[in-house]
């Protein structure tokens, strides 16, 4: 008989991207601490989130992932989360309006706190510091001291998430995400092109709404037109954190991370035989799998078998992120080896990920048209090997920063440096988010045109 699976398995993994805390005594009491607090999320909730990914694996439903790159503890606010919040329910509304399909928002929020970095150290000033590696591991001032990871941020994090959290599923629950206030959430938005857009389709929202009352639908008839169902997720990057939040599920015996309602694995994390895979892979909660250019189809088919052993639909999400113009030639050989193995999976696009640069002004920017081009690259692909595009998957905020460049309202690269706020890569701001909502709505309804004529 195989081993049971055990939360601690990946210690004895190689692992990669980890910080090695000088001081151990101070890591295991926190390890001690956190396992002694309450989870963030609950098992019946991570299998909610499962079954409606089950759906958006069949197109009957579509998936929008989004949020910071790095949480930080400097810019953790009520006004953040908000923004944040009612950015994802205006492209949600887009994106429904259009695909005539349930949208399922995960936010990378209340937990995104660690990243993977490109190199150990980094040189600034003629001076080598350890690289900062997210809020929850490190600080970002660049002092030595502040380079050093200190566990204790972990119990930071964790206050951060729960308080993130509660204030996510007020808004969720308490009359915010009424889709009878679907106006008021252009409020704080400045007037521009794609708000004149949002109008036209939420008054269109608000003439349905009227007949429906008329005909006694309402939010107090209709509890879903009162609330909305919002997940949050992260990068499982920082094991011990992980670990110290993962839990048995009372009711099925099953182990369950929780530290969010979905984890995913990053493109330099998801080495085969490595450390994250191995305790993603014990889990019950929707995992995300980042797939770049150097995902190879023999360590997919291995990755699949691992992390998705009964092909149970919405367990496994594919992030795909290869960058505008190299779609084409690796999202193809990924897709068939998909089908080839039968696996049951969802199809997300990342379309940030592949396109970061260096701009000429020394910041690291994202330019928006690459971004569009990426997203148009990953539609096409699957609309020629028709299979099923089922979500995407975005750094963005709700705040107007300059961090991407372009759009409607066109940040220039000397704009970057005037609102560039990221602990890490550049999100699209508020009005950037929404005009790419619309470019996913015209891609999902030309699809879905398309499948009503095969229909007929
Ligand atoms: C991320 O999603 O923030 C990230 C680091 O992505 P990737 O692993 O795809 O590079
Ligand atoms: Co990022």
């Amino acid at each position: 008989m195989t081993k049971a699976w055990m939360k601690s398995d990946w210690r004895a993994k190689p692992r990669v991207q980890m910080p090695d805390y000088p001081d151990t005594s101070a890591l295991h009491a926190v390890e001690v601490q956190l396992a002694k607090y309450p989870p963030l999320v609950f098992a019946g909730e991570a299998r909610r989130l499962k079954k409606a990914l089950a759906q958006a694996g069949e197109g009957k439903a579509f998936l929008l992932q989004g949020g910071d790159c790095a949480e930080s503890f400097a810019e953790f606010s009520a006004d953040n989360i908000r923004d944040t919040f009612r950015v994802m329910l205006q492209m949600a509304v887009v994106l429904t309006y259009a695909a005539k399909v349930p949208v399922i928002k995960v936010g990378r929020m209340a937990g995104q706190f660690a990243k993977p970095r490109s190199a150990p150290t980094e040189v600034i000033g003629g001076v080598e510091y350890p690289s900062y590696r997210g809020d929850i591991i490190n600080g970002f001032d660049t002092t030595p001291e502040a380079r050093q990871p200190d566990p204790s941020r972990m119990l930071q994090a964790y206050t951060q998430a729960a308080a993130t959290l509660n204030l996510l599923r007020a808004f969720s629950t308490g009359g915010f995400a009424d889709i009878h206030r679907v106006h008021s959430w252009t409020l704080g938005f400045a007037e521009h092109d794609k708000a004149e857009r949002y109008r036209e389709v939420s008054n269109r929202i608000s003439d349905a709404l009227d007949f429906m009352n008329a005909a006694g639908i309402n939010s107090d008839t209709a509890h879903s037109l009162a609330t909305v169902d919002f997940y949050t997720s992260h990068e499982a990057l920082l094991l011990e954190y992980e670990e110290a939040l993962c839990r048995v599920d009372s009711l099925t015996g099953q182990n369950v991370a929780g530290s969010g309602h979905m984890i995913w694995i990053g493109d330099r994390t998801r080495q085969t035989d490595g450390a994250h895979v191995e305790f993603c892979r014990g889990v019950l909660n929707p995992i995300g799998l980042k797939c770049g250019p150097s995902t190879s189809v023999e360590d997919l088919k291995v990755l699949m078998a691992k992390l998705n052993p009964d092909n149970e639909p919405g367990r496994l999400t594919l992030i795909a992120r290869f960058g505008a113009g190299k779609v084409g030639e690796n999202l193809p050989r990924l897709i068939r080896a998909v089908q080839a193995e039968g696996a049951k999976v969802v199809w997300s696009c990342d379309p940030m990920h592949g396109n970061t640069i260096k701009s000429p002004s020394g910041y690291k920017t994202r330019a928006f048209d690459s971004v569009l081009r990426e997203v148009r690259e990953f539609f096409d692909i699957h609309k020629a090997e028709g299979t099923i595009p089922g979500g995407v998957h975005f750094e963005m905020t709700g705040k107007d920063v300059t961090e991407c460049t372009g759009g409607l309202r066109a940040v220039t690269d000397e704009d970057l440096s005037s609102r560039y706020h990221t602990a890490c890569d550049p999100r699209l701001n508020a009005s950037q988010a929404l005009e790419l909502a619309f470019l996913v709505a015209e891609e999902l309804s030309s699809q879905r045109s398309l499948d009503r004529r095969v229909a007929l």
